[in-house]
């Protein structure tokens, strides 16, 4: 029998599969309908101490490769996403979730995490270094300093099972600061990748989204070599027990197999969830298993990282 279960630390996931933030996630509705589907898991929408409204509209707009998005961080705020957490423990205890946080401040997200750590929830964390949409608000995680005083701070008080949701990195060198510093620290995974930041689409002679003058996040097609290059980039630079979230240009099951050669452990969808409603998970799945079958793989991790070089 072909299984897709998976782990990350020591939760289970009876599927590799999940939503990626952003998509599907905003509301307890939303995140039900990935509950229900054929997904192992969820993540919320990253949470801000308090909910906002985010952006002007039209601010997510599909196109034909992928989709362009400034969302600009709209949430209904912490206490909304942790007490339907907390729900969930109770009444389903052998379920992990994931719950996705950032503040706009250092001092905010020092806030959201000891109210996380003093809360009863046991599941994972994901800290969002990475958000490239808030007018005059710069992505934390492409600032090394910031990033590791930062996490530095986080881990004085902070014992729950913590990640990070990075962007999309693009020099060697980058690829080796970066993993220096998480190495530094006991997370439990990272995220690669958010959205290519601040990309421009036009229709006609007009951008595609209201925000920013048409800059937006780049998400599906357009961005699964980046993405696939950070899976592996992080997997071969990180210590064995930070594990590796595989997120971008997730719309088959042979994309999910490539995230998974090159070290993920699980596999997000967002753009393509966008497109396609929850009904994606049962596709993927069975596309992904029918590879696995035919390689005689039975499980995730007889080719977890296992990609074939040239010399
Ligand atoms: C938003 C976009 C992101 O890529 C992210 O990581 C967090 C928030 C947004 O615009 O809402």
């Amino acid at each position: 029998m072909v299984s897709t279960a998976s782990h990350i630390g020591d939760f289970q996931f009876k599927n590799v599969f999940m939503n990626a933030a952003g998509v599907y996630c905003m509301t307890r509705e939303e995140l039900e309908t990935v509950r229900q589907s054929a997904a192992g898991t969820f993540v919320t929408k990253t949470a801000t101490l308090e909910s906002r409204a985010g952006n002007p509209e039209p601010r997510y707009h599909d196109v034909p490769l992928g989709s362009i998005n400034s969302m600009g961080l709209p949430n209904q705020g912490l206490d909304y996403y942790l007490d339907y957490l907390l729900e969930l423990q109770d009444t389903a205890p052998e379920d992990t979730f994931f719950l996705s946080l950032v503040g706009l401040s250092p001092d905010e997200t020092h806030t959201i995490l000891k109210k996380v750590e003093a809360s009863a929830y046991q599941g994972l964390i994901e800290l969002n270094l990475s958000c490239p949409n808030v007018p005059g608000k710069p992505q934390i995680a492409y600032d090394f300093e910031t990033t590791e005083n930062l996490l530095t701070e986080v881990f004085t008080y902070f014992t729950k099972s913590l990640g990070v949701k990075l962007p999309p990195y693009f020099d060697i060198v980058h690829f080796d600061q970066a993993a220096t510093i998480f190495n530094k620290f006991p997370l439990t995974f990272v995220n690669c990748v958010n959205s290519i930041g601040n990309g421009l689409y036009i229709e006609d002679e007009t951008v595609a989204i209201k925000p920013k003058q048409g800059f937006g996040g780049l998400g599906g097609q357009y961005i699964k070599p980046t993405a696939l290059a950070n899976v592996h980039a992080f997997y071969q630079r990180l210590k064995p027990e930070i594990q590796i979230i595989g997120t971008g240009g997730v719309l088959t099951g042979r994309d999910a197999f490539e995230h998974i050669l090159c070290g993920a452990s699980m596999v997000q969808i967002g753009t393509q969830l966008q497109k396609e409603g929850v009904g994606i998970f049962e596709r993927v799945t069975a596309e992904l298993k029918a590879i696995m079958a035919e390689k005689g793989y039975d499980s995730i991790e007889d080719f977890r990282g296992k990609l074939h070089y040239m010399d």
